[in-house]
């Protein structure tokens, strides 16, 4: 539990998080939120919102916020794009869900192609972590290999082959999955080796941008040197940009690395800021998915799915596609993001707090308490260990921004296309309001 000094600013927020949503519902939802990072158990319970338009987002009371939490990443155009917002109303009178093969899929899967060359062929699913599970079960099919290699604080969702080993997150997991995933450091070049050399990973998967959504640093050349020991151990080599996927660059990051994956896992942005993910790779590997070939039905990985490529999702990823094709979009959302971090780093040294930030595209992570222990500010293990050891402060630090009308994550926050000058300003003088009251507790201010 929190600090009790910490109380009066707690208590302000818990007054408007009450506000926020009538009581009685709220208990009727298990963890008063459905998803872990929405939960704010250390802070009394969740903020609920009620709408969201461009660069804005409206709690249950009517109170504003600015938006940087952008769907979780998956809102590169903003809340409520009016192209995509015509594409999905137009969707739902031609109806939601046709029950089958739908036309627009082959649109989606050639623009995706168009932009990730790499994605010959396609499978859409309901979500990213289906999409992580399904390449996982594709490689395994393929290679006819059992083990996943895995790197540490590289994230993909939720099911239980992404979290196992990730502790304390393995509560109610099938304890067997962690025999046939191994977890090696990112950093750690000849574990990943060794690993590999026993010949039976199925597949390395790895958030080619840095692992948790850029919180750790990636390189070419440290990409290049996966790519080339897969090859030659018969592994196959997963990129997840379910995050870096047409936010680093139209082509994510295996264009700017010039590197072609086996599978590519792709959601958020692919789907239009909708519900749904992908998986594209090779055509000879995608076709273990492949329900025609009866006689090799032992080796064909079984997909099914109510809402796999989701028409209303269709819709909006193919309008998407069509505007973010040129980079423009990416180069303005990566400005957004400089110049929030630049204002953010010096409202930190202004007030005299221990907070920092730094940006990975579009991206921007921040670092409580990183000048106290001598880490620098930039990407790299301290951004995925500062939140989890100072989880009360970083819940203090979201309470604060929410109290002065900013809304991101505990440790990050995403910029959109739309994010303007202004936006950044009143952003910027949010965090710096924020970090006033934090000021006043001794453990936030800078050695
Ligand atoms: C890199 C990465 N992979 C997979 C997922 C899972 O996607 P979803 O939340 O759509 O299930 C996420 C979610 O944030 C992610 O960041």
């Amino acid at each position: 539990m929190i600090d009790p000094a910490w109380h009066p600013l707690l208590q302000e927020y818990v007054e408007l998080a009450k506000n926020s949503a009538p009581r009685a519902t709220i208990n009727s939802i298990a963890g008063e939120a459905t998803h872990s990072s929405w939960c704010m158990p250390r802070a009394g319970g969740p903020l609920f919102f009620a709408r969201a338009q461009g660069t804005h987002k409206w709690d249950g009371a009517g109170r504003s916020y600015i938006d940087l939490w952008m769907g979780h990443g998956s809102l590169l155009l903003g809340n409520a794009h009016p192209v995509l917002v015509e594409a999905i109303s137009r969707q739902v009178i031609d109806g939601q869900h046709v029950g089958g093969a739908h036309v627009l899929h082959v649109e989606w899967a050639a623009r995706i192609r168009e932009l990730v060359p790499s994605c010959e062929c396609i499978r859409f699913t309901g979500s990213g972590t289906e999409a992580t599970l399904l390449a996982l079960r594709i490689a395994r099919s393929f290679t006819q290999r059992p083990r996943i290699l895995r790197l540490d604080g590289h994230f993909h969702g939720w099911h239980d082959e992404s979290l196992a080993h990730v502790v304390p997150c393995n509560a109610g997991l099938n304890p067997g999955v962690s025999d046939w995933v191994t977890v090696v450091s990112p950093f750690d070049e000849e574990t990943i080796i060794d690993e590999l050399a026993q010949r039976d990973v199925a597949g390395l998967i790895l958030e080619p941008g840095g692992g948790s959504a850029g919180s750790l640093s990636w390189s070419p050349a440290y990409l290049q040197m996966l790519r080339k020991i897969c090859n030659s151990v018969g592994t196959l080599l997963i990129f997840d940009e379910v995050i870096s996927g047409f936010r680093y660059a139209p082509g994510g990051v295996q264009e700017l690395a010039g590197i072609i994956p086996d599978l590519t896992v792709l959601a958020k942005i692919a789907a239009g800021g909708m519900p749904g993910g992908l998986v594209g790779g090779r055509k000879n590997i995608m076709e273990t998915i492949d329900d025609i070939d009866q006689q090799r039905r032992r080796f064909l990985v079984p997909h099914s799915g109510t809402f796999n490529g989701f028409p209303l999702t269709a819709a909006s990823a193919i309008a998407t596609l069509d505007m973010i094709g040129d980079g423009v979009v990416q180069a303005r959302a990566e400005d957004a993001a400089l110049s929030l971090v630049k204002a953010i780093n010096w409202a930190g040294e202004s007030t005299g707090v221990d907070i920092r930030a730094f940006n990975q595209s579009s991206i921007f992570h921040l670092l409580i308490g990183a000048l106290s222990e001598g880490s620098s500010v930039e990407p790299g293990p301290a951004a995925i260990r500062l939140p989890q050891q100072n989880a009360d402060k970083y819940t203090l630090l979201r309470c604060a921004l929410l109290l002065e009308g900013v809304d991101c994550h505990f440790s990050h926050g995403w910029l959109s296309a739309v994010h303007s000058s202004s936006d950044i300003e009143a952003a910027a003088e949010g965090f710096s309001r924020a970090f006033k009251r934090l000021r006043n507790f001794d453990s936030f201010l800078s050695p």
